[in-house]
């Protein structure tokens, strides 16, 4: 229908201009004003009719942009780092705090949840041990036995015993805090340089994590606290990518994949049962890019066993990793056809342009996640630069799932004005706001972003039709079942009227 009106007002257009009268050294007014209305239109929602309510609100936010737009450092021109304390005392952040945002769609299992809670609860808890390894990042094993020593790693300590002999643990605490996040309060561009030197670190970040989040009662409370994270934000949906890896207990044992996506499927039972109002979570099964075919074979194998298994649960299949230094989809591709050509149902979410390195290899996994037949692209970063991808998503309604904040802390973009999503939205395009890994980010739930996509990519004129639209899009592109989506919306409609009422009284 959108389409539709378009084209009408596109013909509205063209008919003024033929009737104008050649030859005019001023332009006539309602020619530029109808060029702008059919501007305005085409944006994310410019299509979107408004309450008495919502109008209402619609004014009272333009007045808060143009005074965000007026202040002399301007968070979205800045780094992430350098904003947030400024983000956090902006009035229009705190309104989308309490705006209900639908679903996350683009998170990832190991970067849910504030640090602080991972050293002043996990690393608290008995039986911790930690390691410095040569490159002076720490790990962690949580062990009923003195663990094995680990390669180039210090020995061992029990951070039980190490807390006890100091008299203030504050540094030792902030340290560790330090290592499990990319979050500084230095200068960012002296800390990370480069690309190579972020992703570098970030993956040092998940090597630390690793031993204290897949310790199984950590790994437990430690989504139920990643939910907690994304509700009290006003977010009531997740589908979060995980890699559902090997869980162990204290004596060493292990347990499976299955056993580790069950328990993601109870804790988020368990959840909903405290928390009424949340919709749910699903999760997408993610593999790093890096492996070798016959890995990336059995994973898809066992991806498929598991959607049998959890139809309504799992979601479907991504890999994920720095695609720049992973192997493209194209490389993948007879272990990616496996599902249909076996007939069986297992929906792609592949991350897909995540890159600047125009014209490479991996420049192509665009275009090759819409031809393995991808529900959503993660990032699509490199989208503008790719017209067929882009007018293929679009027609397909493959969304983007655009996250403003890793693409600046990853070294995409500097000032988040200049992002691409900026062009994307500028034509509607179908795109989902997200937030990646926020914790390692220094973020959390998806507000930040959020507010990153609307003060800064959003320019002054989308007000409140966009917050709407690009809200109603994460429950419409999600991975839901149409009959789920029809719920969720009327859940997330309950919750708007509300929020709309609320903030306009
Ligand atoms: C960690 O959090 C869990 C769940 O909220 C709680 O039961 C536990 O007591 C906490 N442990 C510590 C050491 O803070
Ligand atoms: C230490 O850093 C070097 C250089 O970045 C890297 O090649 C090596 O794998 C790192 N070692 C560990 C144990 O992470
Ligand atoms: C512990 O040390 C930190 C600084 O390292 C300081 O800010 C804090 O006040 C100290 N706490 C106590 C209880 O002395
Ligand atoms: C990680 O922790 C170690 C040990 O506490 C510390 O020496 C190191 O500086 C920390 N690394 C970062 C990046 O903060
Ligand atoms: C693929 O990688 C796995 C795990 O690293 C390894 O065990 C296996 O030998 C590799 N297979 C091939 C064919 O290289
Ligand atoms: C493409 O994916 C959709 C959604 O998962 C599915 O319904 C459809 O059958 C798939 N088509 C092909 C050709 O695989
Ligand atoms: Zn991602």
């Amino acid at each position: 229908m959108s389409v539709h009106l378009q084209r009408h007002q596109a013909a509205v257009v063209l008919l003024l201009l033929a009737f104008l009268p050649s030859g005019l050294t001023i332009p006539d007014p309602r020619q530029r004003e109808a060029l702008m209305q059919l501007e305005a239109s085409m944006q994310t929602g410019g299509q979107t009719v408004l309450t008495d309510a919502e109008l209402q609100l619609d004014t009272l936010l333009f007045k808060m942009k143009q005074e965000e737009m007026l202040r002399a450092d301007f968070p979205p021109a800045m780094h992430f780092f350098k904003a947030r304390h400024l983000i956090r005392t902006s009035p229009i952040f705190s309104l989308l705090q309490k705006m209900p945002k639908g679903g996350a769609l683009h998170v990832h299992d190991f970067s849910m949840v504030d640090v602080e809670w991972l050293v002043k609860n996990a690393t608290y808890r008995p039986h911790c041990y930690m390691c410095l390894t040569d490159n002076q990042s720490i790990r962690f094993i949580f062990s009923s036995r003195r663990p094995r020593p680990l390669s180039h790693c210090s020995p061992w300590n029990l951070l039980e015993t190490v807390r006890a002999k100091m008299v203030n643990t504050t540094e030792l605490d902030n340290s560790i805090m330090a290592n499990l996040t990319l979050f500084t309060h230095q200068d960012p561009a002296t800390v990370y340089p480069s690309q190579d030197v972020v992703w570098d670190r970030f993956e040092q970040i998940f090597l630390a994590l690793w031993g204290l989040v897949t310790y199984a009662p950590v790994f437990r409370d430690y989504y139920y606290q990643g939910l907690t994270e994304i509700y009290t934000d006003n977010a009531m949906y997740l589908e979060l990518r995980a890699l559902l890896p090997e869980i162990y207990e204290l004596d060493g044992s292990t347990h499976d994949t299955a056993w580790t996506l069950k328990t993601y499927q109870e804790v988020t039972r368990q959840f909903r049962a405290d928390h009424p109002d949340f919709f749910g979570a699903r999760i997408i099964f993610t593999v790093h890019r890096g492996v070798n075919i016959s890995v990336m074979t059995d994973a898809v194998e066992e991806a498929m066993k598991l959607r049998r298994d959890f139809p309504e649960f799992l979601a479907g299949f991504d890999l994920v990793g720095r695609e720049d230094k992973g192997r493209p989809l194209w490389y993948f591709r007879d272990a990616l056809s496996l599902p249909v050509e076996r007939g069986v149902t297992l929906p792609f979410f592949f991350h897909a342009g995540e890159t600047d390195l125009e014209g490479t290899e991996v420049d192509q996994n665009l275009l090759d996640a819409l031809l393995l037949n991808t529900s959503r692209i993660g990032h699509g970063f490199a989208l503008l630069r790719h017209p067929v991808a882009r007018d293929l998503s679009r027609k397909k309604g493959v969304a983007v799932e655009v996250c403003p904040i890793s693409n600046q802390v990853l070294k995409l973009i500097n000032d988040m004005r200049n992002h691409p999503a900026a062009a994307l939205m500028s034509e509607n395009h179908p795109v989902v706001i997200s937030s990646d890994d926020p914790a390692i980010f220094g973020a959390s739930g998806l507000s930040y972003d959020f507010y990153e996509a609307f003060v800064g990519f959003g320019g002054l004129r989308p007000h409140i039709a966009f917050l709407k639209e690009i809200a109603v899009n994460s429950i419409r592109y999600s991975s839901l079942a149409p009959k789920q989506q029809e719920e969720a919306l009327a859940l997330w409609q309950k919750k708007w009227d509300k929020f709309v009422s609320e903030i306009t009284q």
